[in-house]
């Protein structure tokens, strides 16, 4: 399978997109900056959005502190969660890796020659193969697009299965979830999938997931489909605990390296990351789990120009939820989303999900 890759099928390039510039790579891997100029057509405005939110985040009261989930993914952060991924207490990937190989095929039979595949926060791309796979050996003529929050590391991913196909092309969209929403409203002339996969959709609110599902079904076509993974609540207690602290100790680095993040953004010293640790919490009413920052001494947290602010030792500091669904509540979901389940596809102990949705009842 192995051979040159085309470049990528013609797709609208919007006005706003600012070319990326790392050579190398990029000249057989093309990489769209995508990411919005609403604030300003020469800064990043992700990046001034996160320090924001870290700024409002540090000014709230005692134990009501949080940092944005964002700061998870920088390079070293995707690096380190797709260790994650390759941890044997992380179940998330190995449950979904059982549904991908066993009906790739499937899902490949539903992607319309043509196609063009978004993947929202794709990170590394060792599951979207076997989706990927399965086109290519169906002759698919389509387009994929990795879309996440970091260029070199999209770059890094996307060098990793280039090559392995003929039909398949690829390229990488450098930007937010909702950049890519924002993006996709130009490409009206082929067919639309869109993959959220990892149970990333657990990272939001329920609320929130609703409402961001339904974002997609304003501008999907009734031929577009949207397939999302999500975990359910069929685990042990200590099975949920353990991937979410696992042994070996990495998934504590990831989140620790997020207040590293912090200091690299202001390029400033503004957190003593030694001060602080990571405390998962399985929240069982809540059917999700938290993850917090535990400050285990008093110290002053210094954003340039602002006051600096006081974390007490024993305080935490909330940084990034995992919601699980059970069947009731992704059905609620959908329908939050307005949308409709096509087809459902599950682990074999049928604890996990991949859902394909439709708006076209
Ligand atoms: C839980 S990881 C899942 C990665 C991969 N899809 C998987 O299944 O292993 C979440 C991914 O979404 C990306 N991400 C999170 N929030 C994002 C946002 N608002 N916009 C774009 N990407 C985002 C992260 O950078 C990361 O790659």
């Amino acid at each position: 399978m192995l051979g040159p890759v085309p470049s990528p099928s013609p797709v609208p390039i919007p006005p706003g997109s600012r070319p990326g510039a790392s050579p190398g790579l990029e000249a057989t891997i093309p990489i769209i900056d995508i990411r919005s100029t609403a604030h300003s057509v020469t800064v990043a405005a992700l990046e001034d959005g996160i320090r924001a939110n870290v700024l409002s985040g540090f000014t709230k009261p005692y134990n009501e502190k949080e940092l944005p989930n964002l700061l998870l993914y920088n390079e070293e952060g995707l690096r380190l969660f797709e260790q994650i991924t390759y941890q044997p207490d992380y179940y998330l990937t190995r449950l979904e890796i059982d549904i991908l190989s066993r009906h790739a095929h499937q899902i490949a039979n539903s992607v319309p020659d043509g196609a063009i595949l978004l993947e929202l926060g794709a990170g590394a791309l060792r599951k979207t193969a076997l989706i990927l796979d399965a086109l290519e050996a169906q002759g698919k003529d389509v387009t994929y697009f990795a879309l996440d929050l970091d260029k070199p590391e999209l770059l890094r991913t996307l060098a990793e299965v280039k090559g392995r196909y003929t039909h398949v092309s690829l390229a990488g969209l450098w930007g937010t979830y909702d950049d890519g929403c924002t993006w996709l409203k130009q490409v009206k002339d082929r067919p639309r999938i869109i993959l959220w996969l990892g149970s990333s959709v657990g990272n939001m609110s329920r609320k929130e997931a609703g409402q961001f599902i339904r974002t997609f079904g304003d501008i999907l076509a009734p031929r577009d489909r949207f397939i999302v993974a999500i975990d359910s609540k069929n685990h042990k207690l200590n099975d949920i605990r353990a991937a979410y602290d696992d042994r070996a100790g990495v998934t504590r680095r990831f989140a620790l390296n997020a207040l590293g993040n912090i200091n690299d953004l202001f390029n400033a010293d503004v957190v003593d990351v030694s001060s602080f640790d990571y405390n998962p919490y399985y929240n069982e009413v809540q059917g999700r789990n938290e993850a917090y920052f535990r400050c285990l001494k008093d110290t002053q947290v210094r954003i340039p120009s602002e006051t600096p602010i006081l974390v007490h030792e024993g305080e935490y500091i909330r940084f990034a939820f995992s919601h699980k669904y059970d069947r009731v509540e992704r059905q609620v979901l959908w329908t939050a989303a307005g949308a409709y389940p096509v087809q459902e596809w599950m682990s074999q102990d049928g604890d996990y999900a991949l859902t394909m949705l439709s708006w076209s009842s």
